[in-house]
């Protein structure tokens, strides 16, 4: 498992991403969301703001303790576990966000953890991350990240309204 503590505290001040800002505009409804790769706990703070009523985040780097033990909100839960550890509920989120964490997962079992994601979606529910193009400066000969082309990430969204693709 790499080692996040560099890069959970270049973050550790930053603003919201943008697109997760963008995604809770086109959310139908705010119950549970789910915040896969959560690390600082930025993102998962502000799908609370907005008004969520529970929100679910994964992640297994060690690290993200700290961060759990200052958020302060029981609307948190927080899964120390993998991606593949985690048993997606069926149809249950309105939201999940995945700020450049799925990719991490690597190549094995991807397609199967993406399925699950698609399928723990309620109707009208929203997906928001991000997939590593092969053009990626990470995509060096052993790594053991996933990376997509294009083709492979609209076949990934088929059964999804792709409302913005970047
Ligand atoms: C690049 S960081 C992104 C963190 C946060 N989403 C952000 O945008 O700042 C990737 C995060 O995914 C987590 N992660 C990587 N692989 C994972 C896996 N297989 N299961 C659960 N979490 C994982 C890491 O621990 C890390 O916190």
């Amino acid at each position: 498992m790499k080692n996040w503590k560099l890069y959970f505290e270049k973050h550790l001040n930053r603003k919201p991403k943008e697109q997760l800002i963008k995604a809770l505009s086109f959310c139908a409804s705010k119950n549970v969301a789910l915040d896969l790769g959560a690390g600082t706990l930025i993102e998962s703070r502000a799908i609370l703001n907005n008004g969520f009523k529970k929100v679910i985040a994964i992640d297994n780097a060690p690290d993200v303790g700290l961060f759990v033990k200052n958020f302060n909100d029981v609307r948190l839960s927080f899964k120390n576990i993998s991606f593949k550890e985690y048993n997606f509920p069926k149809n249950k989120f309105d939201l999940i966000n995945a700020q450049y964490a799925l990719p991490f997962n690597g190549e094995k079992g991807f397609n199967t953890l993406f399925k699950k994601i698609k399928n723990s979606l309620k109707n009208k529910g929203v997906f928001v991350g991000q997939f590593f193009g092969v053009k990626d400066s990470w995509n060096k000969k052993g790594s053991d990240l996933v990376f997509h082309k294009k083709s492979e990430v609209l076949k990934l969204l088929s059964g999804l309204e792709v409302i913005e693709f970047i």
